[in-house]
This record gives C-alpha cells, structure tokens and sequence, in this order.
C-alpha cells in the first residue's frame, strides 16, 4: 500500500517538527518546508533512517507572496500528491502596531494568514476528489481569548485561522477532507527566542502552563483524526479557553489588560 504524503510548513523546528516525526511514526512520507534547508535535511536523513519514510526537503519562505506557490510547485515536481497538510510555521512581531514597520506586519500576514489558506486552496480540491485529506491550522490559545496590547497582529491572525478552520471543516464535511484548528498555550520550542521575549516570557508565566512540543503534535494530530474543528491541547490550556468563555467579556478583557506587559512587549 502507498504512504500517505504529508506535507508541514515550519518543520525545521518546535511544533512542526514534532508533527513532521508524529507523522513519520505513523507510517507517513513527508515533504519538510521551511527556510533552514541545513535542518530539514538533517531532519531527513533521520527519518528516512529511524523510520524508513521518504522525506523531501521543498524550501520555501512563506512570507514572500510567491512562497506558497513556490512550494506548491516543488510538490507538483515530486509527482505525488499531498494527503495531509500542516500549516504551521510562524512568529511572533513584539512591539506595539504604530512602531512596527508595515513591511514587517505585513510578511507576518503573509506568512501566518495567506500562506496557509493558499496552500489549502492549493491543495484540498484533489483531496476532496480523492475522499481523502488532513489539514491542521497551527493557530494558538491567544486567537480564542481576548486581545492584548503589543504583537498586535499576532490574536488576530490566530483568530482568522480558527474561523477560517471552521468554516473549511463544514465545507468539507462531506468530502472525508479533515480540517483543525490546533490552539496551544505556552509551548517548549524555538518561538519565544526568535522573537526575543524567551526571559520575559519565562519570568510572567508558571512551569505548569507550559507544554512540550510533541504532546501538541500528537494532540492536534488525534484532533485531525477525528475531526474536530477546534483542538486545546492541555488541561491548562482547556481551562484558560473555557473560563475565557464563561467570563463577561469586559471582565476578561480587563484580566488580559493587567496581565499582558507578562507575554507581550508595547
Ligand atoms: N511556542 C508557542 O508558545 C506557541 C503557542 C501557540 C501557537 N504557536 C504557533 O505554533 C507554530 C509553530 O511555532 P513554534 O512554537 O514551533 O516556533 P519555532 O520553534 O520558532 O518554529 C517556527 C517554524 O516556522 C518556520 N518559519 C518561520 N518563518 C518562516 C518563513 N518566513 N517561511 C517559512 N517558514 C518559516 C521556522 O523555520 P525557518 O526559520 O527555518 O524558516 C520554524 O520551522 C506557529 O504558527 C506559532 O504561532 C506557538
């Protein structure tokens, strides 16, 4: 029987690559994306080697506006078709809106908002023909609670990628085409260095609301599996989501207000 072909963006490091070896663990070829083409290849090589899987390698950088098509092109090249997709790569811009340069915020867009639902538009019609299909939006916990000041943009990307999931997931109810949004809270991975606020972040936030890279992976990929349109990985992370729900929104956005100089730079 073939493998199934995954497809994840950002697997060079933290999240994507715990789904990128999730993946290989069961039983699926992968096609790694990202900018660090030295750690997707090292990435490679041990996959194909610990878990006998393909694995090709399609640098892209996905804040360009011809990055997804760019990527969508070297899957087309390797002639197979993609079964699952994981748009997942990211970052975080600290600082407040009016100080942040819109070239910047806009590659941020790019990157995190157009890029995944071009590559589902690129990709989840031969999914739906073939009646099969994965797709995870890697959002975040922050696209469900209210926003705070600074990262301005950051909420509201997350926020557009769980509409965007849960419309998609309706749309493709029928069609055996899976669609999830995965919201993790505070996770172990490379994030909070590239942007920066890694003493910050470590001083505001307790030990017990962080998780590892690999549980969300397995979390959102169990999600996927099953189809649900939105998965919080984590009890904490459950918690914060659900107490966001149940509190006046005024109330909440007061917490979020006194509490956001801990994660967010202004
Ligand atoms: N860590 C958290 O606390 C947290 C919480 C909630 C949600 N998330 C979300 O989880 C996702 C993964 O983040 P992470 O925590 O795993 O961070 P990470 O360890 O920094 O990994 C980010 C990945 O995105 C890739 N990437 C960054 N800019 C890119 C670009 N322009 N083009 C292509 N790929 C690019 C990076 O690869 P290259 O640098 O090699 O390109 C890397 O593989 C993000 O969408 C993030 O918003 C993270």
């Amino acid at each position: 029987m073939t493998r199934k072909l995954a497809l994840v963006t950002g697997a060079s490091a933290g999240i994507g690559e715990a789904f990128a070896r999730r993946l290989a663990a069961e039983g699926c070829d992968l096609v790694l994306s990202a900018r660090r083409v030295d750690r997707l290849e090292a990435l490679a090589r041990d996959l194909r080697s610990t878990l006998g899987v393909d694995a090709l390698v399609a640098p892209a950088d996905l804040s360009r506006a011809d990055g997804s098509q760019a990527l969508l092109g070297q899957v087309r090249a390797a002639g197979r078709a993609v079964d699952i997709l994981i748009n997942n790569a990211g970052y975080g811009l600290p600082g407040a809106f009016l100080n942040t340069a819109w070239a910047d915020q806009q590659a941020l867009l790019q990157l995190m908002a157009v890029s995944p639902c071009e590559l589902a538009h690129g990709l989840a019609p031969a999914m739906a023909e073939r009646g099969y299909g994965r797709i995870v939006n890697v959002a975040s916990l922050a696209g469900l609670v209210p926003g705070v000041a600074g990262h301005t943009l950051y909420a509201a990307i997350k926020s557009l990628l769980i509409k965007f999931s849960e419309s998609l997931h309706l749309e493709l109810r029928r069609s055996g085409v899976h669609v999830t949004a995965l919201c993790p809270g505070f996770t172990y991975s490379e994030f909070h260095d590239v942007n920066g606020m890694r003493a910050r972040i470590t001083a505001g936030t307790p030990r017990w609301a962080w998780m590892r890279a690999e549980p969300v992976a397995l979390a959102g990929w169990r999600a996927v599996e099953a189809n649900r349109p939105i998965c919080v990985p984590g009890l904490v992370n459950q918690a914060l989501a659900a107490a966001s729900r149940l509190v006046p929104e005024t109330l909440a956005m007061q917490i979020m207000a006194s509490q956001g100089h801990r994660y967010r730079e202004v």
